[in-house]
């Protein structure tokens, strides 16, 4: 057993006594080890997929009014401040929601993208899109970041040749240096049914896919050859299902010989933990719980025993996840409550020996972690999950070896793991999601926390273990945020760290004698105890 997990009243002797802090409970855990904790992370593990026809506006190629510094800030301050040996990467789904007839890549076209919105489809993308030659130079203002280029498979028409042999000599010139991996379809497991249009007949099967996949990437393979020749090796993240259980799962598409030529690097499946329409869907009920974020994994980790048992596995990673699909439920993946499920599901994930998770992006999508432009639904700047992602990068930087184990807690709406870097622990994070509503909590009672107590292995009595916050008003916050007293806002200095002076920093826990530390986490907030 892991972990021995003892309530306050049957507590040892060891565990300091609180003082008299509006704690409303108090949550012992011990044996914290490194045994069960999962495989090591990839470096960066977070990172972002960005909606294929929002790409632009994100690298602020599209729109002249668009604050091309403050995207890029956002972008080398995360990579700087949390994972400076390293790079991010951005994957791209196909531009999918086109009808089968229409070019995808149009060399004539002279700006980067050409988007058609159809509202009874969705006012968030564009349904009918095509993209010039200028659209590939969105690559080149990403400074030090590596990208996932996907490649159109959903399109059978007669255009074929346009949409993917011909953008093969652009993108792969545009991505000289910067090519992570290549992706090759979007969701194939929704062809045959996609409310957007339909791109494949009832009777397609696995096989059929998987075939197509196999011969598309060998005609990609010899045009590479002629058009970058060193990149002709470069290697997929694939299938890229909507869903790792039903159809064209990847214990299936792999059965069926995905595989076989060898040149797929990632298992790549997508996530999300509802719909932001679905009836019942809450922030408590949904996002900021532990066993709905641990049911949500599950899939997946039943899928990955299943291919480990059959020798079929590879590292696996999520090409695409977000809160509520369906672009997020506006008050719910915009609050704070979604950054604080953005850590626990990040976090647990890693546990889990998922390796790396790409965060969903879109202009104007409610739970995006930044919006790239000022529009007339969404203002322009850091929100908040963004914060989440900076609480995930802060725990788990550090060199080649990684891992999360999660600390067992009694309580669905709170959750704690460690990170062990080169197999000693170097950090405890600890997420109370007991939801806290600012505008219905009573103004004059204090704000309720629990109490954890967690025994170390192997640190020494005496020394102080340094604390950093993730803080808000509240779980319904989306503005105020803050981590380690550090505000992104772009009101403060357009999306430059501004280090708070109202919120309390520098604050540090004792260890005490037997490894004990005890730290009281407010009802809707986190907080990372470095050792
Ligand atoms: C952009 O796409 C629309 C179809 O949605 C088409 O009518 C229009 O001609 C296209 N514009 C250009 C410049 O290609
Ligand atoms: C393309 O997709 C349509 C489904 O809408 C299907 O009828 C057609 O047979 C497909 N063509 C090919 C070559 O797969
Ligand atoms: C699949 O359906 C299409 C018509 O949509 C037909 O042309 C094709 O022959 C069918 N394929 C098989 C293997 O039955
Ligand atoms: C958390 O999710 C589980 C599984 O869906 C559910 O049974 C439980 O009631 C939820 N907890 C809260 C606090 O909503
Ligand atoms: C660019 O942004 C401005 C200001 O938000 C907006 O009015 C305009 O429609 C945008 N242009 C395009 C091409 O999206
Ligand atoms: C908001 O902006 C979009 C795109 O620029 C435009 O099509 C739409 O009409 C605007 N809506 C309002 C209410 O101004
Ligand atoms: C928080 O409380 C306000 C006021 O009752 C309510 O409108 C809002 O929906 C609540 N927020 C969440 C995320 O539940
Ligand atoms: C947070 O609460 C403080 C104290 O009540 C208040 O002054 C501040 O405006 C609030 N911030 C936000 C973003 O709601
Ligand atoms: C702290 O100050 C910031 C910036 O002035 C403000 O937005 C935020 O609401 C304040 N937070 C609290 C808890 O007062």
């Amino acid at each position: 057993m892991l972990l021995l997990l003892i309530l306050c009243a049957t507590a040892a002797s060891a565990i300091p006594s609180g003082g008299d802090s509006p704690v409303s409970s108090h949550v012992v855990a011990e044996g914290i080890s490194a045994d069960h904790a999962g495989e090591p992370v990839l470096h960066p593990f977070v990172s972002f997929s960005i909606e294929f026809a929002w790409f632009p506006t994100y690298a602020g190629t599209w729109n002249l009014s668009t604050d091309c510094h403050f995207m890029i800030r956002a972008i080398t301050m995360a990579r700087q401040l949390f994972f400076p040996e390293s790079v991010f990467e951005s994957a791209f789904g196909e531009p999918r929601r086109y009808p089968r007839d229409w070019a995808s890549y149009d060399p004539d076209l002279k700006t980067a993208i050409n988007g058609t919105v159809i509202p009874s489809i969705s006012t968030d993308y564009p349904r009918i899109l095509s993209i010039g030659p200028s659209f590939f130079e969105s690559y080149s203002t990403w400074p030090d970041t590596k990208f996932i280029h996907g490649f159109n498979l959903a399109h059978n028409g007669s255009k074929i040749n346009n949409d993917l042999l011909e953008t093969i000599p652009v993108a792969c010139k545009a991505l000289d240096g910067k090519l992570a991996y290549w992706e090759l379809g979007n969701e194939p497991n929704n062809y045959k049914t996609a409310y957007q249009g339909a791109s494949r007949p009832s009777n397609w099967t696995t096989q059929d896919y998987v075939d197509e996949w196999l011969s598309r990437t060998s005609l990609i393979k010899k045009k590479l050859a002629k058009s970058c020749p060193h990149l002709t090796n470069a290697k997929y993240i694939a299938p890229s299902t909507g869903l790792p259980t039903g159809i064209l799962n990847p214990v299936d598409v792999f059965k069926h010989g995905l595989k076989s030529h060898h040149n797929i690097a990632l298992n790549s499946e997508h996530n999300y933990m509802g719909g932001a329409d679905e009836p019942g869907v809450t922030l408590q009920k949904t996002l900021m719980n532990h066993t709905a974020v641990i049911n949500s994994v599950e899939n997946h980790l039943k899928v990955i025993r299943t291919l480990k048992a059959q020798n079929l596995d590879l590292p696996y990673i999520y090409g695409e996840m977000n809160s509520l699909y369906n672009q997020g439920r506006p008050g719910l993946s915009n609050s704070f409550g979604a950054a604080l499920w953005g850590v626990d599901f990040n976090l647990y994930s890693a546990s889990q020996s998922i390796r790396r998770s790409h965060m969903h992006q879109g202009n104007n999508y409610r739970y995006a972690s930044w919006q790239p432009e000022e529009t007339n639904k969404t203002s322009i700047g850091t929100k908040a999950p963004y914060y989440g992602n900076v609480m995930v990068a802060a725990m788990l930087k550090g060199a080649d070896d990684v891992r999360v184990a999660t600390i067992p807690l009694p309580g669905d709406t709170e959750a704690a793991y460690a990170a062990f870097v080169d197999g000693q622990v170097a950090r405890l994070a600890v997420i109370n999601m007991k939801e806290y509503n600012y505008s219905t909590s009573d103004p004059d009672a204090r704000r309720p926390a629990t109490k954890y107590s967690f025994r170390l292995p192997n640190v020494d009595a005496q020394r102080k273990l340094s604390v950093q916050r993730l803080m808000a008003n509240g779980s319904n916050s989306i503005t105020g945020i803050t981590w380690d007293g550090w505000s992104y806002n772009y009101n403060l200095k357009k999306g430059a760290p501004v280090r708070l002076h109202n919120v309390t920093v520098g604050e540090t826990v004792p260890v005490h004698r037997q490894g004990w530390v005890e730290i009281e986490v407010p009802d809707s907030s986190g907080a990372i105890l470095s050792v």
